[in-house]
């Protein structure tokens, strides 16, 4: 039985397989509408989330399966003391799949490992967000045409910033990608990853000024300060208006520079940067949702 914990757990190739399983779905939904009939998908959510909780009960009724699940740990037996570790075992009697998000870095994994079912890492804690990343690598795939052979940006908290840390380590797998890292100097990109980042031999540059990279960049992935992994109030508050992407900022940028973001935004991206056609976070979200179509698919071994 397979899961995804880390977003390095599929290969390069079957990375590749999904990628275009995913593009199979968003041009023919209606051949994928019932696949996925009396199958169920558990969501199991112990942090907040618009996006990937409900794309990814989206995508489930858009095979025909079935969700359940909770959206706070406050509503699950968490709650009571519950161990994820016992929580996972009773999902697995009334699930075929489940996908769960955690405050705990390594939740998801001591889930995998005490599951029937297969478990998908929807984001534990600053950790890592591999369907986030999927997300990203299907939004870029699809627009450039390619995973390499460019500059990207990684803009605002790269510390606490899990899908920042999932999509470097992805991208390192790609050819000729330079990575500038552009944070304060209290949000920088964790050693860990910067050790990848140099063991893959990847160029990089940190750097603490948007505006005087934006004309280099392929790709702008924009992130927000992530006030709820702040040890104190007083520093979010210091740090949280660092970077504010603007049209004046936009004016610098190449004319097909793409500009990525997760979501939720905050203050990061003024909104009179949304009708800029190189932004494409809301489109991105679209793709979050074909993408874990597929992901469903291949964990399920679903034969298509
Ligand atoms: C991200 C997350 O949860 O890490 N959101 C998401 O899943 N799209 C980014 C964030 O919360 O800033």
């Amino acid at each position: 039985m397979r899961h995804l914990i880390s977003p390095l757990d599929f290969s390069v190739e079957e990375l590749d397989k999904l990628l275009e399983l995913a593009g199979d779905i968003e041009k023919n939904p209606e051949k994928y509408s019932e696949i996925c009939k009396g199958k169920k998908l558990a969501t199991l959510f112990y942090e907040p989330s618009t996006r990937t909780r409900l794309s990814f009960e989206a995508a489930m009724l858009n095979l025909g399966g079935q969700v359940l699940g909770f959206s706070e740990a406050t509503s699950s037996s968490a709650a009571k003391g519950e161990s994820v570790a016992d929580t996972i075992q009773v999902i697995s009697c009334y699930a075929d799949i489940c996908a769960m998000r955690h405050p705990k870095e390594g939740a998801a994994l001591v889930a995998s490992r005490n599951a029937r079912i297969p478990v998908i890492n929807a984001g534990d804690g600053g950790h890592q967000h591999p369907t986030q990343t999927l997300t990203d690598l299907l939004t870029v795939k699809s627009l450039k045409g390619e995973l390499g052979n460019m500059t990207i940006g990684l803009c605002g908290d790269l510390k606490f910033g899990r899908t920042v840390h999932s999509l470097i380590n992805s991208l390192l797998r790609y050819e000729n990608v330079k990575f500038l890292l552009i944070s304060p100097k209290e949000l920088r990109v964790p050693d860990y990853i910067i050790e990848n980042i140099e063991e893959a031999g990847a160029e990089y540059e940190e750097v603490t000024k948007l505006e005087d990279v934006i004309g280099e960049l392929d790709l702008l992935y924009m992130t927000r300060v992530q006030r709820e992994r702040f040890f104190n109030e007083e520093d979010y508050i210091r740090l949280k208006d660092s970077f504010i992407l603007d049209r004046a900022k936009m004016k610098l940028a190449k004319d097909d520079m793409l500009v990525l973001h997760p979501l939720p935004r905050v203050n990061e991206i003024s909104v009179e940067v949304d009708s800029d056609p190189r932004a494409v976070y809301f489109k991105q979200a679209q793709y979050g949702v074909y993408v874990r179509m597929a992901l469903i698919l291949t964990l399920l071994e679903v034969e298509v």
